[in-house]
């Protein structure tokens, strides 16, 4: 059960001469907080914080990012470390069981995710009721929510069925992601096998064809391991709020990670590697002349954003953007792939993080700026790559929902308001408007 600890210290407010005291409570790693959970009922005042950046809403034992060192870590382990030596499936295992698993509970986690793989068939055609250029992120987030009716595992305390429901969404969601591409091209499904490991799988199923068989090449399922890890959680982020806000009404698991994978979908959330491609593409199509939007971004009067730049949370270089330029590095010098866009990217990285602009607003590279380099290269269109985040993202989600769940400080979430419109006025019938 994930706690905090009280200091002993008290933050003092002064309000109309009146002091009143609130405790302070700290984290594990010395994170320290003022604890306001009285604030209203003492004061008659709230916390005005929009965007919620100096709110903490909950305790959480998953994750814990040190945005001013550039410190991200999963139940304790380095991100670095978890990347280099664990495949996605343990690291997904660790993020929802709390530890590494054993040999043996491994094999079973990875049984259930092969019993999991398939989806019913009257799933399946639900693919063929999209129109054509379907947003593959709009139809993976109601795909995920149909889930709860063929799959009604809800029960009064979800816990009970959480480890199968969880496998059955993390094997699920790959299918109906790979299914989702092959739809799109007009392609015949691919069904999942038995005898590939979870990546190996998913790949398969993205490319296989009765025309051209796909070889698995071990260098490329290494790659999306590490990207499916470096994605795995990242605390409090837009995605997971969402997940957590949603599941603090007491929603199933489905419907609370659909919300998410919407949530995900945005362009300064998940949907940014997506934009960073697009970004390098017409800055490659325009004789790739960078600079010129560097400049854009630097401009107050025009709304356009360096896409991959920037974190609201991380003030130095994002640790997962420098283990993914490396791994970027690697995956293309393995398969030989020259992309120019890699060298676009590179050279505009290295001017921004020049630029006094990104320097003075600690704007650095985030996960984004190269995952779709990598992506690019292993096969992946620029449309499913926000759709290969919420496969990596998964694991966390169904961590924070679970533990949301869990918590017996657990309340419905509800934030207040401070209201700005107009006063109490006498209403006005139709014909005298
Ligand atoms: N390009 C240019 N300027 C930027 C950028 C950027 N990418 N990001 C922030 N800024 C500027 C803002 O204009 C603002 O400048 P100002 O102080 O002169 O007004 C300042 O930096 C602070 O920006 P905020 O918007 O207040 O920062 P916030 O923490 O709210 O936003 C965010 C963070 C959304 C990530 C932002 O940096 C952004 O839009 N980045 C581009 C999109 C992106 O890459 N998103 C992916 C994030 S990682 C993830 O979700 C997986």
């Amino acid at each position: 059960m994930p706690h905090n600890y009280y200091s002993g210290e008290k933050a003092e407010i002064k309000i109309d001469g009146q002091v009143y005291e609130l405790p302070i409570i700290v984290g594990t790693e010395g994170e320290k907080a003022i604890d306001v959970r009285t604030l209203r009922a003492k004061t008659g005042h709230i916390a005005f914080d929009p965007g919620y950046a100096n709110t903490g809403s909950c305790n959480s034992n998953i994750t814990y990012l040190d945005g001013e060192r550039g410190i991200l870590s999963y139940r304790g382990y380095d991100i670095a470390d978890l990347a280099e030596n664990c495949t996605f499936v343990e690291v997904a295992y660790l993020l929802d069981h709390g530890t590494l698993p054993t040999r043996e509970e491994l094999s079973e986690f990875s049984r259930m995710l092969n019993d999991f793989a398939m989806i019913h068939e009257d799933m399946i055609r639900f693919f063929d009721s999209y129109p054509p250029k379907s947003p593959p992120m709009a139809i993976l987030s109601s795909m995920v929510n149909s889930l709860c009716n063929f799959y009604p595992e809800m029960t009064e305390n979800p816990l009970e069925n959480i480890d199968k429901m969880s496998a059955r969404l993390i094997s699920k969601v790959r299918t109906i992601a790979a299914f989702s591409y092959k739809k799109s091209m007009g392609h015949p499904v691919v069904y999942p096998r038995y005898d590939l490991s979870y990546c190996a799988n998913f790949l398969n199923m993205m490319f296989d064809s009765p025309v051209k068989p796909y070889e698995i090449n071990h260098k490329v399922v290494a790659a999306l391991n590490k990207l499916l890890i470096l994605h795995g959680d990242h605390e409090q982020n837009c995605s997971t709020s969402t997940v957590r806000m949603v599941g603090s009404a007491r929603v199933n698991l489905y419907a609370s990670v659909s919300a998410g994978i919407s949530a995900l979908w945005g362009p300064l959330h998940g949907g940014a590697n997506q934009a960073v491609m697009e970004m390098l593409e017409n800055i490659h199509q325009h004789g790739g002349d960078f600079r010129k939007y560097v400049e854009r971004a630097k401009d107050p009067n025009d709304p356009f954003r360096l896409a991959g730049f920037g974190h609201r949370v991380y003030k130095t270089h994002d640790p997962r953007s420098r283990i993914i330029k490396q791994a970027c590095d690697d995956v293309l010098d393995d398969l030989k792939f020259a992309d120019p866009l890699l060298d676009i990217a590179k050279e505009l990285e290295e001017v921004a993080l020049k630029d006094e602009y990104f320097v003075e607003r600690n704007l650095y590279p985030n996960v984004d700026f190269y995952s779709g380099i990598i992506y690019r290269a292993i096969g992946i269109p620029t449309s499913m790559f926000t759709v290969m985040f919420a496969l990596g993202r998964l694991p966390g989600w169904i961590a924070h929902w679970k533990e949301m769940w869990d918590d017996p400080g657990w309340r419905i979430s509800r934030p207040r308001q401070i209201y700005v419109g107009p006063l109490s006025r006498p209403f006005i019938p139709m014909d005298q408007r």
